[in-house]
């Protein structure tokens, strides 16, 4: 047997949803800078959910549905709350709430109703956790307005005010860009997870977790720690150089496939420079551009999606811990897509490992021991 370590190079299932090759990403054959530039967040679950761009009907079809499916059960405001407050991790919190929603979901394991169950999903996430970020504050969750979309209504249910246009536009862009991502690890996870024809509300739960992890999603809010942790630009220089000479990893850097740079990258970087002349707060950026001048002259390594998506929501004044929480309503999308293209022709999951424990052993009675 030969081993893959990180299962690196391997190819384990056919997608039609998103491709890399040659460092460029495309969500069902479209670039994501096209995407990126013309298309709402709303539109690009439609393409990732039907491999077509949706038409007008389609589209006002799914933002209905996604509306009309946005409240969630009254008991998960009081689960909450039960929370020792400021101690759990909104990634935890979320983790948990999106199991406890099959509980309430009678429908939880119709795999006829799969299409269906993946609305219901998806448009109560950013519900969850607006909701979570509020009760940990003492605040009142704000219900979500049916009149509003995807991303204004996360931004409106956060604050319990009308968003500005800039906000919206940047949240919905980054949404766009964090959607789908073929066999990252918290898709294969959800992959692997139903695979075995469990059900949706399992697969996005285990692909929250995986996501969680500060090498997967759980870079961005590590990263703005990071900036903290720095503190201000003219130490970016030692503390590069100290995090080589450790060989300690740098946040927000790197990635397994892309080697000349994520393309995500380069678009956060434009508008996180963007957001920080319009809110004049241009500390942040600046540390991160040096940082990248730093670490890639040092180094060779590029920023991947989660440096510049911190930047970024750090100037939408969104709470560091929420940073990840705003991954997962992005890509429970992606992890949808993937979870109705594995149930559609599906086999189990099931590679080996080689074993390297002892040998045969005789069974000593434990009288003997
Ligand atoms: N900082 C410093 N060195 C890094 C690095 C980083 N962020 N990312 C990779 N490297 C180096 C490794 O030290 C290793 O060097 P070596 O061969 O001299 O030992 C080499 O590059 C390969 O790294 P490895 O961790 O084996 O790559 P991977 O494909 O298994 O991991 C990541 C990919 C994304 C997990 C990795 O780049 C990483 O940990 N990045 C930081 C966390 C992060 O930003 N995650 C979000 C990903 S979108």
């Amino acid at each position: 047997m030969t081993i893959a370590k990180g299962l690196e190079g391997i190819v384990a299932a056919e997608s039609s949803i998103s491709s890399i090759i040659d460092d460029q990403l495309t969500y069902a054959g479209y670039s994501i800078e096209d995407l990126a530039d013309q298309a709402s967040f709303e539109e690009v679950i439609f393409l990732l959910w039907n491999l077509h761009l949706p038409n007008k009907t389609e589209l006002m079809y799914l933002k209905n549905e996604l509306a009309a499916n946005a409240e969630i059960p009254q008991e998960m405001i009081g689960h909450f709350k039960s929370y020792p407050i400021n101690e759990v991790h909104p990634m935890a919190a979320l983790r948990t709430a999106v199991s406890m929603l099959s509980l309430y979901d009678v429908e939880a394991d119709d795999t006829e109703v799969n299409y269906q169950k993946a609305i219901r999903v998806l448009a109560k996430v950013p519900t969850l956790i607006a909701a979570f970020a509020r009760v940990r504050k003492g605040l009142e969750p704000v219900s979500p307005n049916r009149d509003f979309g995807f991303a204004e209504n996360f931004l409106y249910m956060m604050t319990g005010e009308k968003p500005s246009p800039l906000a919206v536009r940047t949240l919905d862009l980054a949404l766009v860009l964090h959607a789908d991502h073929e066999l990252n690890a918290s898709t294969f996870t959800a992959r692997v997870c139903v695979a075995t024809l469990t059900d949706i509300y399992s697969g996005v739960t285990a692909a929250i977790g995986a996501l969680k992890g500060p090498l997967h999603g759980g870079a961005n809010e590590a990263v703005m720690n990071m900036l903290k942790e720095i503190g201000s630009i003219d130490q970016v220089e030692s503390y590069v150089a100290d995090k080589i000479e450790k060989k300690q990893k740098l946040m927000g850097f790197g990635h397994r496939v892309y080697k000349n740079g994520d393309p995500r990258a380069k678009y956060l970087k434009a508008v996180s420079r963007d957001l920080a002349g319009q809110t004049g707060d241009t500390k942040w950026f600046e540390m991160s551009d040096k940082i990248e001048e730093v670490f890639v002259a040092e180094k060779g390594i590029k920023p991947n999606v989660d440096f510049y998506s911190a930047t970024v929501y750090h100037s939408l004044g969104i709470d560091h811990d929420l940073f990840t929480p705003i991954f997962v309503i992005s890509r429970t999308s992606g992890w949808l897509a993937h979870i109705l293209e594995q149930y559609a022709d599906n086999r189990l999951f099931r590679p080996r490992a080689e074993y390297v424990g002892p040998g045969l052993q005789k069974y000593i009675p434990i009288e003997e021991r």
